[in-house]
């Protein structure tokens, strides 16, 4: 039987006992040395097997070691819990002055934004608010607004730039569609916006996109003229872009009004003096225009002799870009949240 060196036993045990860094280690380590194939139940079975007085000796150092250890794993239990317990105090101690963390929130989408701003505007103006499909026939998109098949404006306008559908239908190019499902279930007098999303197969670059979002409007009754309309879209330009802005109507065509203008304000950049954004003019393009069309009112049962009326397409991004400065109507449909949390 080997000789047993209590005395290095005890050093070594307190030494372990002393590099334990929470309950569980010291657990361990007394199940190690205390439990019933413990250490020191080993060094017991020496004694018996010891001459006497050498039996005494060992039995009253074995003794001795045995006390001191279990005190000194009770000094180190409660050590060890005292500093849990502190640990746990600290990390729960609260500091009022620590800023929170910031919380994502969700936002609104600029052309969101336009939107509500527009139809509050239009609204308490009297104007209701419309809506049509995005799918849409070919009766409501062109036909019914006086663009029969061939006719020049249905390739600039549409056919060429128009998305097909494998199980028919079309995507609507432009809001004015929605005139026509209004004015074939509602009669006159009426004022209505459509804001809504078109699709045209245009070559996309800065100020060009294939989905964007057009805002229609038309007021119906018996002597709407064009001096309702320059009143109506002068008010709505000038509190959308909060200031001062002139508005000039220039001839031009679209099959379904007659007369038909083209829509222009002073450039917002430059306050009409020529600059890049205006390409020198000192006026920007908003949309189109003009008094509905005999033959679209026919094309609706309406009777044009008794009715006449306005009607107008804006460009939504386009508006959204001149008064926000927004130099590539590409950003808009980017999802890139740092453009997006700008407004
Ligand atoms: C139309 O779409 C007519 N329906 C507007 C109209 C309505 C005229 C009622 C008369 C009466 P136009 O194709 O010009 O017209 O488009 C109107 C506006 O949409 C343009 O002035 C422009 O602001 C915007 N727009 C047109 N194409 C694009 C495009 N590819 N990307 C972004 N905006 C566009």
């Amino acid at each position: 039987m080997p000789k047993i060196n209590l005395k290095l036993f005890e050093q070594e045990t307190i030494h372990q006992l002393k590099k334990c860094q929470n309950i569980k280690e010291l657990d361990n380590l007394f199940k190690e040395i205390f439990s019933k194939e413990g250490e020191l139940k080993k060094i017991s079975k020496i004694i018996p097997t010891l001459p006497p007085l050498e039996k005494k000796e060992f039995g009253k150092e074995f003794g001795r070691v045995k006390n001191v250890l279990l005190k000194e794993f009770e000094r180190k239990k409660n050590e060890l819990k005292e500093k849990f317990e502190k640990e746990k105090r600290e990390k729960e101690r609260l500091d009022v002055t620590i800023p929170p963390p910031k919380i994502l929130r969700g936002h609104f989408h600029p052309i969101t934004l336009a939107r509500k701003k527009i139809e509050e505007i239009f609204q308490s103006m009297g104007f209701e608010i419309v809506e049509g499909p995005e799918i849409e026939d070919e009766w409501h998109t062109f036909d019914a607004l006086n663009i029969p098949p061939y006719h020049p404006a249905r390739d600039v306008l549409s056919l060429g730039k128009t998305f097909y559908l494998k199980g028919g239908g079309i995507m609507r190019t432009h809001t004015s569609s929605v005139q026509i499902r209004y004015m074939e279930k509602n009669n006159p007098p009426f004022r209505i916006i459509v804001p809504g999303r078109v699709y045209r197969l245009d070559e996309i670059d800065a100020s060009h996109e294939i989905d964007f979002w057009q805002l229609e409007g038309l007021m119906v009754g018996k002597d709407v003229s064009v001096a309702n309309f320059k009143a109506i879209a002068g008010e709505f330009l000038k509190r959308f872009f909060e200031k001062e802005v002139k508005m000039r109507l220039r001839p031009s065509y679209f099959p379904f009004t007659e007369p038909s203008f083209e829509v222009d304000i002073s450039c917002v950049m430059c306050k009409g003096k020529g600059c890049q954004t205006c390409k020198r003019s000192g006026w920007l393009e908003c949309g189109g225009a003009g008094m509905v069309h005999p033959q679209v009112f026919k094309n609706c049962k309406l009777n044009p002799k008794e009715w006449q009326g306005f009607a107008f397409g804006f460009g939504i991004n386009r508006l959204v870009m001149v008064k926000h400065r927004i130099p590539d109507i590409r950003l808009f449909n980017s999802g890139d949240l740092r453009f997006i949390t700008q407004f």
